[in-house]
């Protein structure tokens, strides 16, 4: 599935629009090997300052429904409390290391409701990432999910079993800027294994 550039062109367009990065975006230190992109969290959670600048909420959630819809996914799935829906923003150089997110609350906005898990720890949700790049770089910038480099096209979705499969990207190249629309969920790790996304016995 290739996202209708009518619907992804009003963000992109935002991000693009360089007052509006340097107003909302914040420098993203962790994961990155090399340049650290700029972020823009919880764009799920409607904010009056980004009201106010333009940003398109009503495009981004009927990019989620369009992108839930395609993974067969309820359309009122658990939003991830961590990073929640996210923008990176990032240019030639950057790349990201191998990692894996977090399943639980791990360093959501909300102190008090930080837990302590260990590392890779998988309970009753999977940490599921709905990934499309509304802007890709002349070369570069393509996810690695367990070792495996994903050749995808621009506004081509990817889904990213974040909580249990190790990712990273390839190093982003040329001066067209890498756009990476990211849209988090808790998903019961029950549906995750049904759909044979992941292999509880064998990954864990
Ligand atoms: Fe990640």
């Amino acid at each position: 599935m290739i996202l209708d550039t009518e619907l992804t062109n009003p963000l992109l367009q935002w991000v693009l629009h360089k007052e509006n990065r340097d107003k909302f975006g914040n420098i993203m230190p962790n994961h990155h090997t090399q340049g650290s992109p700029l972020g823009f969290r919880y764009l799920h959670n409607p904010s009056p300052d980004l009201l106010a600048s333009g940003f398109p909420y009503s495009e981004v959630r009927d990019i989620a429904d369009t992108m839930l819809e395609h993974y067969d996914l309820y359309l009122d799935s658990e939003i991830e409390p961590n990073y929640g829906y996210l923008i990176s923003y990032s240019e030639e150089g950057h790349e990201v290391h191998p990692h894996r997110d977090a399943n639980y609350y791990g360093d959501g906005p909300d102190p008090t409701q930080r837990e302590y898990k260990p590392k890779y720890w998988i309970g009753d949700v999977l940490h599921c990432r709905l990934n499309v790049l509304i802007s890709k770089p002349e070369k570069g910038g393509n996810p690695i999910i367990n070792k495996l480099e994903h050749g995808i096209q621009e506004n081509e979705p990817w889904l990213c079993i974040s909580g249990a499969h190790t990712h990273s990207t390839t190093k982003v190249e040329g001066s067209k800027p890498r756009i990476l629309l990211s849209l988090g969920y808790f998903i019961p790790t029950a549906i995750v294994e049904a759909k044979g996304w992941f292999v509880r016995d064998t990954e864990r």
